[in-house]
């Protein structure tokens, strides 16, 4: 944010502000020089003695002034991003009483910023006084050289030599000097907008990881097989997350994903929608690699309920929309309806059109998520991934949530991270992954019957779940276990 605000924004003032004068200056030197050569070639040479070491004071500060500006320009992006940070987690900072680190490690990133600031600005206005002094030499040098040759046989190297030549080069010098420090100075300013545009353009330059490949395809009308061969993942080379995952699953089935954390399910399915690239085997739907199509032509078709939803500071309508932007109020409406959002929606100030706060505050958990669902109603994707949120909701809302989620999955392809035992009963297939592999599959009885891995879940996670009677409406008990109640007391 930095970079692109701030880092962009001194590139805007140098080129304001600097390119105007640095031409009409140049103008000026040019012009006095070529006159002063005209006139009188060894004085002007005399005279313009001086001119090298002003190039080299000035080449000489203003690397001084750039590294000092590459200074502030970082400095400035941990003011940011720390600013940003502390106000962005207010709830944390406020909780675990750390407003007074958080201040003090302003404070420091500030400081280290003025520093850096003052660094720069020492070097770049130490730089005028110098060549002031060295357009003063100069003067000195002329008057010398002019007086002597004045007193002694009026001539300088074959050339003649008169009190107005030496009074006229005497002028040419002082105008000569102003715009050579103007130059100079600005030179160096621009130091600052060279810093800010080496961050820039580091940014412009990261390629993204995932591209479409040359000669990549429309992905045809989805219509929802999705198999994973052999699959491997790693985040970082050498450190495989998912290690040869296979499974099928065929258009309309709901495939559940358990599992303990960091076992790779979310890594599972960041891959149907290409947000990373395997490391082996291949991701298809439809039979079509998922490399071989174009992003966007992917993700179009499908849709991406995560456990923590993003809600914008806009209205509830425009939130809702955000899943296919060219929904009708209507379509909008009725995709509230079938989420059961639209009951709480209406009890709002302003109903649809009541405008959200940042990141949707003013809205509970459990109406977040009854909007991410009715988002991803609207977008009517024919493959949907559900990252169910773990946070608990009231269980009236749960029981919403629960029916609003069925109302969903049906007749999609869809791959849930399950927290609810109601999805995972619901489930065609269920996945237990461990450390990167499939260790179990089967149908949540099948599972349960295995007594394994599965079924010690179970008892551990999903079992006080179904006593407080959350998973008990779709009418199916689960079957009895023996010895359960040792088994989770004990
Ligand atoms: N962006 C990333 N960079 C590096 N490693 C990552 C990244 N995301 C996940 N991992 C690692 O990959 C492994 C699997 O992570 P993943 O997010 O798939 O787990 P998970 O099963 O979804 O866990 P949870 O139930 O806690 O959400 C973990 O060891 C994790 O540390
Ligand atoms: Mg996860």
């Amino acid at each position: 944010m930095s970079r692109i605000t701030n880092d962009s924004e001194t590139i805007q003032q140098a080129f304001s502000f600097a390119l105007v004068n640095v031409l009409s200056g140049l103008l000026l030197l040019f012009g006095i020089a070529f006159n002063m050569i005209r006139l009188n070639p060894p004085l002007a040479l005399v005279s313009l003695a001086v001119v090298p070491i002003m190039v080299v004071a000035t080449l000489w500060f203003s690397g001084q002034a750039r590294r000092a500006f590459r200074r502030t320009r970082l400095e400035m992006g941990s003011v940011n991003a720390e600013l940003q940070e502390s106000i962005a987690a207010v709830r944390e900072v406020q909780a675990f009483n750390r407003a007074d680190e958080n201040i003090e490690n302003f404070r420091a990133v500030n400081a280290a910023n003025r520093d850096a600031n003052i660094r720069a600005v020492a070097f770049t206005s130490a730089l005028a006084p110098s060549l002031e002094a060295l357009g003063y030499l100069a003067l000195a040098i002329v008057a010398a050289v002019g007086g002597f040759a004045l007193l002694g046989d009026q001539s300088l190297m074959g050339t003649t030599i008169s009190l107005g030549l030496v009074i006229t080069f005497l002028t040419y010098v002082q105008r000569f000097n102003q715009p050579i420090q103007q130059i100079a100075v600005l030179w160096t300013n621009l130091q600052s907008a060279v810093a800010g545009g080496e961050r820039i353009f580091n940014l412009l330059d990261v390629e993204p990881a995932i591209l479409d490949m040359p000669g990549a395809r429309e992905m045809p009308s989805i219509q929802g097989a999705v198999e994973f061969q052999n699959v491997s993942a790693a985040y970082k080379v050498g450190v495989p997350v998912l290690d040869r995952v296979s499974f099928t699953a065929q258009p309309g089935q709901t495939i559940a994903i358990v599992g303990p954390t960091g076992a790779g399910k979310t890594t599972i399915i960041n891959l149907i929608p290409r947000f990373y690239d395997v490391t082996g085997g291949t991701v298809m739907i439809d039979g079509l690699d998922v490399r071989y199509v174009t992003s966007e032509s992917l993700r179009r078709q499908i849709g991406i309920v995560l456990q923590d939803t993003f809600l914008f500071s806009t209205t509830v309508m425009e939130n809702i929309r955000f899943g296919r932007l060219d929904a009708s109020d209507e379509e909008v409406i009725a995709a509230a309806k079938l989420a059961y959002a639209d009951a709480f929606i209406d009890r709002l100030a302003d109903g649809y059109q009541t405008v959200l706060g940042e990141r949707g505050s003013g809205l509970s958990q459990g109406q977040r998520q009854l909007l991410a669902i009715a988002r991803a109603a609207l977008a009517d994707p024919r493959i949907l991934i559900l990252d169910e949120a773990t946070s608990s909701v009231d269980t009236r809302t749960e029981r919403q949530i629960q029916k609003a989620l069925e109302r969903l999955l049906a007749g999609r392809t869809s791959f849930v991270i399950a927290h609810r035992l109601s999805t995972i009963r619901n489930a065609s297939q269920v996945l237990v992954l461990d450390k990167g592999q499939i260790i179990e599959r089967g149908t949540h009885s099948e599972l349960l019957a295995r007594k394994g891995f599965y079924y010690d879940l179970y008892m551990s996670q999903f079992r006080r779940e179904e006593q407080l009677g959350l998973s008990s409406d779709d009418g199916r008990r689960s079957p009895h276990v023996p010895g359960a109640a040792q088994f989770a007391s004990s």
